[in-house]
């Protein structure tokens, strides 16, 4: 029976260790500040927003929220991103995904300043990352490694195979998992015999958006399973993209849904704004202008 990797325990601990530096930049003089902006209102993302700038409050930060209509146009959302890179009362961005149809994330990523990208998602933090010299990193992957090291899981030698291949998950992830030394293969829609592959994993990561997809037949007898997926049903529990009570019997090791992954992703968004913040001040320290960053 597979030990539950506890994303809920571990986020705790990081935040804590955030509220710590959040008093240490408060002695300075500097409350971290972190926009977060949802156009329109789709659901499943003003749950997520609310949680993010609950968060944000609980350990002292300020949390600038914008919430713009679902027919704003990109030019307005750009203009707002432009004055918050402007704000040196702001030292995080977020925008939440996904965007109306009209609006390009593309190229709203990239007109964030990639000093105060805490999703990374700007091309510069992407390639940082891609480079094995990361930046600010996508939140989710992250906080999977994170929790890999609170458990003492060593990427390093094992095989790591990774299910989708999203720019929120799936790729960032790979490279976080390659950066700690595991061989990485990565599985998609159009994987033949996507299960085969991923039956070889000593650490499995799951992040292909379908409900309870991945059963005991997926997974090699004792292998670490990270369930990113969150489904909810129509009785209005939650799931992930594993079929727990099956994969539970197999894996060592497997993250429950919800209290896993959820958890830990918004907590490493708080590290990395806490992060952002101090790349801020201390480039202010040298520079004297918050302009000179990078
Ligand atoms: N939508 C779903 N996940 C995310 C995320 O990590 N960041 C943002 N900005 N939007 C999302």
């Amino acid at each position: 029976m597979a030990t539950h990797l506890d994303g809920k325990r571990v986020a705790e601990q990081v935040k804590a260790s955030v509220a710590d530096r959040v008093s240490q930049l408060k002695t300075v003089g500097v409350t971290p500040g972190l926009a977060v902006i949802q156009v329109g209102a789709d659901p499943a993302s003003s749950v997520y927003v609310r949680n993010k700038r609950r968060t944000c409050e609980l350990l002292g930060f300020q949390s600038i929220a914008h919430d713009l209509p679902e027919a704003t146009s990109e030019t307005k959302l750009l203009q707002l991103i432009q004055h918050l890179n402007d704000d040196s009362q702001v030292h995080g961005i977020l925008v939440q995904l996904p965007l109306p149809s009209g609006i390009s994330p593309d190229k709203v990523m990239e007109s964030i300043n990639p000093t105060k990208d805490v999703d990374g998602f700007h091309p510069y933090n992407v390639g940082r990352l891609a480079l094995g010299k990361p930046t600010l990193v996508p939140c989710t992957p992250l906080g999977i490694m994170r929790m890999l090291e609170y458990y003492h899981i060593v990427p390093a030698g094992k095989h790591a195979v990774v299910i989708g291949r999203s720019n929120t998950v799936g790729r960032p992830m790979a490279q976080l998992l390659l950066a700690a030394d595991a061989t990485v293969t990565v599985v998609h829609s159009k994987t033949p015999d996507a299960q085969s592959i991923s039956r070889e994993a000593d650490i499995l990561v799951v992040a292909m958006g379908r409900r309870q997809v991945v059963n005991r037949d997926w997974v090699k007898s004792g292998s670490v399973v990270v369930d990113v997926g969150i489904h909810r049903l129509d009785t209005g529990g939650l799931v992930g993209d594993c079929d727990f009570a099956s994969v539970r019997d197999v894996a060592s090791y497997l993250t429950p849904v919800p209290g896993g992954v959820g958890p830990m992703t918004i907590a490493m968004l708080m590290e990395n704004t806490v992060r952002a913040t101090e790349t801020i001040v201390n480039r202010l320290d040298v520079s004297g202008s918050p302009e000179n960053q990078r």
